[in-house]
Protein backbone atom coordinates (compact mmCIF):
# COMPACT_ATOMS: atom_id res chain seq x y z
CA UNK A 1 0.00 0.00 0.00
CA UNK A 2 1.65 3.22 -1.20
CA UNK A 3 -1.38 6.03 -1.06
CA UNK A 4 -1.44 8.12 2.42
CA UNK A 5 -3.45 11.25 2.54
CA UNK A 6 -3.60 13.69 5.26
CA UNK A 7 -7.08 13.16 7.28
CA UNK A 8 -6.69 16.10 9.74
CA UNK A 9 -3.68 15.40 11.79
CA UNK A 10 -3.46 11.97 10.62
CA UNK A 11 -1.19 10.87 7.68
CA UNK A 12 -2.86 7.71 7.21
CA UNK A 13 -3.37 5.12 4.02
CA UNK A 14 -6.35 6.19 2.07
CA UNK A 15 -8.03 2.64 1.98
CA UNK A 16 -8.86 1.95 5.22
CA UNK A 17 -10.58 -1.20 6.70
CA UNK A 18 -14.30 -1.17 7.55
CA UNK A 19 -14.57 -3.76 10.24
CA UNK A 20 -18.52 -4.01 10.22
CA UNK A 21 -18.57 -7.01 8.68
CA UNK A 22 -16.89 -9.13 10.95
CA UNK A 23 -18.66 -8.60 13.92
CA UNK A 24 -22.74 -7.76 12.53
CA UNK A 25 -25.19 -10.58 11.53
CA UNK A 26 -23.74 -13.07 9.42
CA UNK A 27 -19.92 -12.76 10.06
CA UNK A 28 -18.09 -15.58 9.96
CA UNK A 29 -16.55 -15.93 13.54
CA UNK A 30 -14.17 -14.26 16.15
CA UNK A 31 -10.84 -16.15 14.98
CA UNK A 32 -11.49 -15.28 11.19
CA UNK A 33 -12.51 -11.97 12.35
CA UNK A 34 -8.43 -11.40 13.72
CA UNK A 35 -7.34 -13.23 10.78
CA UNK A 36 -8.63 -10.51 8.58
CA UNK A 37 -7.83 -7.17 10.58
CA UNK A 38 -4.53 -9.27 10.99
CA UNK A 39 -4.15 -9.52 7.09
CA UNK A 40 -4.99 -5.57 6.27
CA UNK A 41 -2.33 -4.59 8.86
CA UNK A 42 0.52 -6.46 7.67
CA UNK A 43 -0.38 -5.62 3.97
CA UNK A 44 0.16 -2.12 5.60
CA UNK A 45 -3.45 -0.90 6.54
CA UNK A 46 -3.17 2.14 8.88
CA UNK A 47 -6.54 3.01 8.80
CA UNK A 48 -9.31 0.84 10.70
CA UNK A 49 -13.03 2.11 11.27
CA UNK A 50 -15.27 0.63 13.51
CA UNK A 51 -18.37 1.60 15.51
CA UNK A 52 -19.86 1.21 19.10
CA UNK A 53 -22.72 -0.46 17.30
CA UNK A 54 -20.76 -3.15 15.22
CA UNK A 55 -22.63 -5.89 16.81
CA UNK A 56 -25.13 -8.62 16.37
CA UNK A 57 -28.74 -7.33 17.73
CA UNK A 58 -29.21 -9.20 20.70
CA UNK A 59 -26.06 -10.17 21.85
CA UNK A 60 -22.94 -8.53 23.24
CA UNK A 61 -22.47 -5.05 22.54
CA UNK A 62 -19.25 -3.18 21.24
CA UNK A 63 -17.91 -6.75 19.43
CA UNK A 64 -16.90 -4.40 16.38
CA UNK A 65 -14.36 -1.62 18.97
CA UNK A 66 -13.34 -5.25 21.45
CA UNK A 67 -12.21 -7.41 18.16
CA UNK A 68 -10.15 -4.56 17.06
CA UNK A 69 -8.17 -4.10 20.05
CA UNK A 70 -7.30 -7.56 20.22
CA UNK A 71 -6.30 -7.30 17.00
CA UNK A 72 -4.02 -4.49 17.59
CA UNK A 73 -2.95 -5.57 20.94
CA UNK A 74 -2.21 -9.24 19.17
CA UNK A 75 -0.19 -7.76 16.34
CA UNK A 76 3.56 -7.30 16.28
CA UNK A 77 3.30 -4.38 13.80
CA UNK A 78 3.84 -0.30 14.82
CA UNK A 79 0.36 0.25 17.37
CA UNK A 80 0.94 4.02 17.21
CA UNK A 81 0.84 4.35 13.43
CA UNK A 82 -2.65 3.02 13.05
CA UNK A 83 -5.82 5.68 12.73
CA UNK A 84 -8.78 3.89 14.42
CA UNK A 85 -11.88 5.86 13.92
CA UNK A 86 -14.79 4.70 15.71
CA UNK A 87 -18.78 5.79 16.37
CA UNK A 88 -21.47 6.76 18.61
CA UNK A 89 -24.98 7.63 18.23
CA UNK A 90 -26.38 3.97 17.33
CA UNK A 91 -27.16 1.23 18.95
CA UNK A 92 -28.92 -2.21 17.66
CA UNK A 93 -31.96 -4.11 17.82
CA UNK A 94 -34.06 -6.99 15.99
CA UNK A 95 -37.24 -5.96 14.99
CA UNK A 96 -39.05 -8.83 14.19
CA UNK A 97 -36.60 -10.71 12.24
CA UNK A 98 -35.24 -7.93 10.47
CA UNK A 99 -31.92 -6.09 11.81
CA UNK A 100 -32.09 -2.69 12.32
CA UNK A 101 -30.15 0.35 13.86
CA UNK A 102 -31.58 2.74 16.55
CA UNK A 103 -30.68 5.86 16.91
CA UNK A 104 -29.80 7.74 20.02
CA UNK A 105 -28.29 11.38 19.89
CA UNK A 106 -29.20 12.70 23.57
CA UNK A 107 -25.90 14.67 24.54
CA UNK A 108 -25.69 12.86 28.23
CA UNK A 109 -25.78 9.00 26.10
CA UNK A 110 -23.58 10.15 23.57
CA UNK A 111 -20.94 11.01 26.77
CA UNK A 112 -21.57 7.56 28.20
CA UNK A 113 -21.29 5.69 24.56
CA UNK A 114 -17.83 7.34 24.04
CA UNK A 115 -16.60 6.27 27.04
CA UNK A 116 -17.14 3.27 26.73
CA UNK A 117 -15.77 3.01 22.95
CA UNK A 118 -12.42 4.53 24.67
CA UNK A 119 -12.52 1.72 27.09
CA UNK A 120 -13.91 -0.76 24.99
CA UNK A 121 -10.88 0.23 22.39
CA UNK A 122 -8.33 0.00 25.32
CA UNK A 123 -7.15 3.78 24.78
CA UNK A 124 -7.32 6.92 26.78
CA UNK A 125 -8.40 9.41 24.00
CA UNK A 126 -10.12 7.99 20.93
CA UNK A 127 -8.42 8.85 18.00
CA UNK A 128 -11.25 9.65 15.76
CA UNK A 129 -14.53 9.90 17.06
CA UNK A 130 -17.60 10.46 14.88
CA UNK A 131 -21.37 11.25 15.36
CA UNK A 132 -23.08 8.28 13.31
CA UNK A 133 -26.08 9.40 12.66
CA UNK A 134 -28.78 12.25 13.31
CA UNK A 135 -31.58 10.82 15.83
CA UNK A 136 -34.46 13.32 14.85
CA UNK A 137 -35.64 13.28 18.69
CA UNK A 138 -32.40 15.53 19.16
CA UNK A 139 -31.59 18.93 17.83
CA UNK A 140 -28.46 18.31 15.77
CA UNK A 141 -26.79 20.84 17.64
CA UNK A 142 -27.53 19.26 20.81
CA UNK A 143 -25.69 16.17 19.92
CA UNK A 144 -22.80 17.68 18.21
CA UNK A 145 -22.37 19.16 21.90
CA UNK A 146 -22.17 15.76 23.37
CA UNK A 147 -19.25 15.16 21.20
CA UNK A 148 -17.62 18.17 22.25
CA UNK A 149 -17.91 17.66 25.82
CA UNK A 150 -16.53 13.96 24.69
CA UNK A 151 -13.40 16.10 23.02
CA UNK A 152 -13.53 18.81 26.15
CA UNK A 153 -12.73 16.20 28.42
CA UNK A 154 -10.08 13.99 26.81
CA UNK A 155 -11.94 11.13 25.62
CA UNK A 156 -11.25 12.04 22.26
CA UNK A 157 -8.81 13.61 20.01
CA UNK A 158 -10.66 14.37 16.90
CA UNK A 159 -13.98 14.23 15.35
CA UNK A 160 -16.19 13.34 12.39
CA UNK A 161 -19.74 13.55 11.40
CA UNK A 162 -21.79 10.25 9.61
CA UNK A 163 -24.56 10.19 6.99
CA UNK A 164 -24.96 14.26 7.66
CA UNK A 165 -26.40 16.92 5.09
CA UNK A 166 -24.41 19.76 4.01
CA UNK A 167 -27.02 21.69 6.73
CA UNK A 168 -26.14 19.83 9.83
CA UNK A 169 -22.15 19.61 8.22
CA UNK A 170 -22.99 23.34 9.04
CA UNK A 171 -23.85 23.27 12.51
CA UNK A 172 -21.38 20.52 13.21
CA UNK A 173 -18.72 22.70 11.70
CA UNK A 174 -20.04 25.85 14.17
CA UNK A 175 -19.69 23.11 16.72
CA UNK A 176 -16.95 21.56 16.83
CA UNK A 177 -14.82 23.86 14.92
CA UNK A 178 -11.38 23.26 14.09
CA UNK A 179 -11.71 19.57 16.32
CA UNK A 180 -13.93 18.33 12.93
CA UNK A 181 -11.38 16.50 10.39
CA UNK A 182 -13.86 14.61 8.68
CA UNK A 183 -17.65 13.46 6.92
CA UNK A 184 -17.94 10.24 6.33
CA UNK A 185 -20.80 9.58 4.22
CA UNK A 186 -22.34 7.03 1.58
CA UNK A 187 -20.32 6.71 -1.77
CA UNK A 188 -19.99 4.33 -4.52
CA UNK A 189 -21.71 3.65 -8.00
CA UNK A 190 -25.29 2.95 -6.49
CA UNK A 191 -24.98 5.85 -3.83
CA UNK A 192 -23.64 9.03 -5.99
CA UNK A 193 -25.80 11.60 -4.81
CA UNK A 194 -23.19 12.96 -2.37
CA UNK A 195 -21.13 14.92 -4.91
CA UNK A 196 -22.48 17.93 -3.61
CA UNK A 197 -21.15 17.11 -0.05
CA UNK A 198 -17.83 16.17 -1.26
CA UNK A 199 -17.22 19.08 -3.34
CA UNK A 200 -18.27 20.86 0.05
CA UNK A 201 -15.40 18.74 1.88
CA UNK A 202 -12.98 19.54 -0.53
CA UNK A 203 -13.62 23.30 -0.42
CA UNK A 204 -13.68 23.20 3.27
CA UNK A 205 -10.10 20.80 3.98
CA UNK A 206 -11.96 18.27 5.55
CA UNK A 207 -11.97 14.52 4.59
CA UNK A 208 -14.55 12.75 2.95
CA UNK A 209 -14.65 9.07 4.23
CA UNK A 210 -16.82 7.02 1.53
CA UNK A 211 -18.75 4.16 3.85
CA UNK A 212 -20.00 0.92 1.71
CA UNK A 213 -17.28 2.07 -0.84
CA UNK A 214 -18.50 -1.34 -3.12
CA UNK A 215 -22.19 -0.92 -2.63
CA UNK A 216 -22.29 -2.77 0.81
CA UNK A 217 -24.10 -5.95 1.56
CA UNK A 218 -27.92 -4.54 1.01
CA UNK A 219 -28.63 -6.79 -1.91
CA UNK A 220 -30.15 -6.51 -3.99
CA UNK A 221 -29.22 -3.04 -6.29
CA UNK A 222 -28.61 -2.46 -9.80
CA UNK A 223 -25.69 -4.89 -10.77
CA UNK A 224 -25.33 -3.09 -13.98
CA UNK A 225 -24.77 0.02 -12.47
CA UNK A 226 -21.00 -2.25 -11.83
CA UNK A 227 -20.91 -2.77 -15.63
CA UNK A 228 -18.40 -0.09 -16.65
CA UNK A 229 -16.13 -0.59 -13.83
CA UNK A 230 -16.15 -4.49 -14.78
CA UNK A 231 -15.45 -3.13 -18.17
CA UNK A 232 -12.00 -1.34 -17.28
CA UNK A 233 -11.10 -3.95 -14.77
CA UNK A 234 -11.15 -6.69 -17.63
CA UNK A 235 -8.60 -4.57 -19.53
CA UNK A 236 -6.72 -4.16 -16.44
CA UNK A 237 -6.83 -8.11 -15.37
CA UNK A 238 -8.21 -6.96 -12.08
CA UNK A 239 -11.10 -7.11 -9.92
CA UNK A 240 -14.24 -4.56 -10.73
CA UNK A 241 -13.43 -3.74 -6.70
CA UNK A 242 -10.31 -2.23 -7.20
CA UNK A 243 -11.53 -0.44 -10.02
CA UNK A 244 -14.29 1.07 -7.97
CA UNK A 245 -12.46 2.30 -5.59
CA UNK A 246 -9.36 3.52 -7.43
CA UNK A 247 -12.31 5.56 -9.18
CA UNK A 248 -13.55 6.91 -5.73
CA UNK A 249 -9.93 7.89 -4.81
CA UNK A 250 -9.38 9.57 -7.66
CA UNK A 251 -12.41 12.06 -7.42
CA UNK A 252 -9.56 14.15 -4.91
CA UNK A 253 -6.77 14.03 -2.61
CA UNK A 254 -9.16 14.38 0.38
CA UNK A 255 -10.86 11.11 -0.70
CA UNK A 256 -10.42 7.79 1.68
CA UNK A 257 -12.60 4.93 1.39
CA UNK A 258 -13.42 1.94 4.25
CA UNK A 259 -13.72 -1.30 2.02
CA UNK A 260 -15.53 -3.91 4.84
CA UNK A 261 -15.08 -7.81 3.90
CA UNK A 262 -15.78 -11.30 6.12
CA UNK A 263 -12.44 -12.77 5.41
CA UNK A 264 -8.68 -11.68 4.54
CA UNK A 265 -8.54 -12.14 0.80
CA UNK A 266 -11.16 -9.85 -0.37
CA UNK A 267 -10.05 -6.86 1.74
CA UNK A 268 -5.84 -7.67 0.55
CA UNK A 269 -7.61 -7.72 -2.64
CA UNK A 270 -8.94 -4.07 -2.01
CA UNK A 271 -6.25 -3.26 -0.70
CA UNK A 272 -3.97 -3.00 -3.83
CA UNK A 273 -6.16 -0.46 -5.22
CA UNK A 274 -4.27 2.39 -4.64
CA UNK A 275 -1.53 0.90 -6.82
CA UNK A 276 -4.22 0.47 -10.15
CA UNK A 277 -3.44 3.55 -12.57
CA UNK A 278 -6.68 4.64 -14.34
CA UNK A 279 -6.34 6.97 -17.36
CA UNK A 280 -7.63 10.63 -17.80
CA UNK A 281 -10.19 8.74 -20.24
CA UNK A 282 -11.30 5.58 -18.28
CA UNK A 283 -11.86 8.29 -15.16
CA UNK A 284 -13.91 10.07 -17.34
CA UNK A 285 -16.05 6.82 -19.14
CA UNK A 286 -16.42 5.42 -15.44
CA UNK A 287 -18.14 9.15 -14.22
N1 LIG B 1 -21.12 5.48 8.77
C1 LIG B 1 -22.06 4.60 8.50
O1 LIG B 1 -23.26 4.80 8.77
C2 LIG B 1 -21.67 3.32 7.85
C3 LIG B 1 -22.68 2.48 7.31
C4 LIG B 1 -22.26 1.28 6.70
C5 LIG B 1 -20.91 0.97 6.61
N2 LIG B 1 -19.98 1.81 7.18
C6 LIG B 1 -18.53 1.51 7.12
O2 LIG B 1 -18.18 1.21 5.79
C7 LIG B 1 -17.48 -0.04 5.77
C8 LIG B 1 -17.64 -0.74 4.46
O3 LIG B 1 -19.00 -0.96 4.19
P1 LIG B 1 -19.59 -2.43 3.93
O4 LIG B 1 -18.75 -3.40 4.62
O5 LIG B 1 -21.04 -2.31 4.17
O6 LIG B 1 -19.55 -2.56 2.37
P2 LIG B 1 -18.52 -2.54 1.15
O7 LIG B 1 -17.15 -2.25 1.59
O8 LIG B 1 -19.16 -1.68 0.14
O9 LIG B 1 -18.66 -4.04 0.66
C9 LIG B 1 -18.23 -5.12 1.43
C10 LIG B 1 -18.52 -6.37 0.63
O10 LIG B 1 -17.74 -6.34 -0.56
C11 LIG B 1 -17.03 -7.52 -0.71
N3 LIG B 1 -15.67 -7.18 -1.14
C12 LIG B 1 -14.83 -6.29 -0.56
N4 LIG B 1 -13.68 -6.21 -1.25
C13 LIG B 1 -13.80 -7.06 -2.28
C14 LIG B 1 -12.95 -7.44 -3.35
N5 LIG B 1 -11.76 -6.86 -3.50
N6 LIG B 1 -13.39 -8.37 -4.23
C15 LIG B 1 -14.62 -8.94 -4.08
N7 LIG B 1 -15.48 -8.63 -3.09
C16 LIG B 1 -15.08 -7.70 -2.20
C17 LIG B 1 -16.97 -8.18 0.63
O11 LIG B 1 -16.99 -9.55 0.32
P3 LIG B 1 -16.78 -10.77 1.34
O12 LIG B 1 -18.06 -10.81 2.09
O13 LIG B 1 -16.64 -11.94 0.41
O14 LIG B 1 -15.58 -10.49 2.16
C18 LIG B 1 -18.17 -7.64 1.35
O15 LIG B 1 -19.27 -8.51 1.21
C19 LIG B 1 -18.06 -0.79 6.96
O16 LIG B 1 -17.26 -1.86 7.35
C20 LIG B 1 -18.16 0.30 7.98
O17 LIG B 1 -16.89 0.50 8.58
C21 LIG B 1 -20.34 2.96 7.79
Amino acid sequence: MTLFRDLGPFHTTAIGHGEMPLTIENNRGHAVGIETLHASLDAGCRHIDTAWAYYTPGEEEQTGEKLVREALDTWNGPRDEVLVATKVGLRRAWDGDKPIWPRDGKPEHLIEYGKQSAQALGVDAIDLLYLHRHDPEVPYEESCEGIKALLDQGVAKWAGVSNVTIEQLDIARRVLGDKLVAVQNQYSPIHMETQDMMDYCAKLGLAFVCWSPLGGYRHPYDEHLFDPFREVAAKHGVSYQRVVLAWELAKGDHMFVIPGAHRPETILDSLKADELELSPDELAYLG
